[in-house]
């Protein structure tokens, strides 16, 4: 059942170029439209739509954050990402422009359900995306969009994870094509630099030595830093989750840009940090923010380990160690810089002998409040 390797999470991290193939298949046509018949809300509704709200917890709420990134660039709609169980009990605004995305592996996680609930009693069409075929939170959305990731027995989200940002990607760029706010031709380009991915996490996988052992000599670590910028926030967070579930180290993800506005205080000798380095092309020329980044930090002692796309010259000569990951557009670099974060948290948590499927204190899915 485990597929011959030792746990659940090592099986699903290795299930995960097949989890992103799998939700990618069938979705487009001949001509590399997307076709999201699924998604049963007309197409002239979705049109009419004015603002996104994305709403999940814990790891789902970061697939939400990289959402947010790909849907405002790509279709100019609004969106906003909220905790479900801070959404529903503050005074959130919705109308019938409002489209409510939920995102959760389970379909069972109590605070998404009540907030998918409020929201549709206030209005608002709702779309799941969601790995759990018949669960409640398809049930109970106008519209669903499954990932196929297969089930995930591990308490701790990888492989849905990637899944599900990739299911965030189909929407948006579904959501491109209907508004017409991109070019078929640019859509089927970013279509087939999604099909590309799985093959890349399938070298990242194969090429992991060198995070594992970083990983095995960091076992007494107390306090691990993630920062990450862009779309490489999100994956800087949910580096952070992952060491904290798996291997009970306290560790922090940051916006690269808030260091100079407090967490660089925390920064004194041997803190190790984790860089999670936007593309050398991102059209914001984020990477020299953050090789700078990299430079403060080290300067006050920090121990700097960067991931980062293959054959970054600056981060190289700046870090203490490399994890490289192959190339791919700017938007898209979460679907491979997130698993050698995954691959450390899993690693230093086996180094230290706790049982990296089932975590103390947590439950794969929380259907209570
Ligand atoms: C992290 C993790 C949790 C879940 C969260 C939401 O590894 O497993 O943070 O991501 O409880 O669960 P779902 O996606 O089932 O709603």
């Amino acid at each position: 059942e485990k597929g011959g390797f030792a746990t659940f999470m090592e099986k699903e991290i290795h299930d995960q170029p097949q989890a992103v193939r799998d939700t990618l298949l069938g979705r487009t046509d001949a001509s590399g439209a997307l076709v999201l018949d699924e998604l049963r809300i007309e197409p002239e509704e979705l049109r009419s739509i004015t603002k996104i709200i994305v709403l999940a917890c814990g790891t789902s709420a970061y697939a939400g954050m990289v959402a947010k990134y790909a849907i405002e660039h790509w279709c100019r709609i609004p969106v906003e990402v909220e905790l479900s169980h801070e959404f529903r009990y503050r005074d959130p605004i919705i109308d019938d422009g409002t489209l409510v995305v939920s995102i959760s592996q389970s379909g069972e996680t109590m605070d998404t359900l009540m907030a998918v609930r409020y929201a549709k009693e206030q209005g608002a069409r709702t779309v799941s995306i969601c790995n759990t075929n018949g669960s409640t939170i398809p049930r109970e959305s106008d519209a669903v969009l499954y990932t196929h990731a297969g089930p995930e027995i591990a308490v701790a989200s990888t492989k849905a994870f990637l899944a599900q940002i990739t299911a965030a990607y189909l929407l948006g760029l579904y959501l491109a094509q209907l508004n017409k706010k991109l070019f078929s031709g640019q859509i089927s380009d970013i279509m087939a630099d999604l099909a590309d991915i799985p093959a890349k996490i399938g070298e990242i996988l194969e090429n992991a030595d060198q995070v594992k052992e970083l990983a095995r000599s960091m076992a007494d670590a107390t306090s691990v830093l993630f920062l990450g910028r862009n779309v490489g926030y999100p994956v800087a967070m949910e580096g952070a989750l992952k060491l904290k579930e798996l291997a009970y180290i306290h560790a922090e993800g940051f916006a690269a840009g808030e260091l100079k506005h407090g967490p660089i205080a925390l920064i004194d000798e041997g803190q190790p940090v984790f860089v999670v380095m936007p593309s050398p092309m991102d059209r914001h020329s984020l990477h020299a923010k953050v090789v700078s980044n990299i430079q403060e930090v080290r300067a006050r002692g920090a121990r700097t380990f960067a991931v980062a796309e293959r054959g970054d010259a600056a981060v190289r000569s700046q870090a203490e160690g490399v994890f490289e990951v192959p190339e791919t557009q700017p938007m898209l670099m979460p679907l491979l810089t997130t698993v050698p974060l995954q691959i450390f948290a899993l690693e230093l948590a086996s180094a230290k002998g706790y049982d990296v499927d089932q975590p103390r204190n947590l439950a794969k899915s929380v259907t209570v409040e």
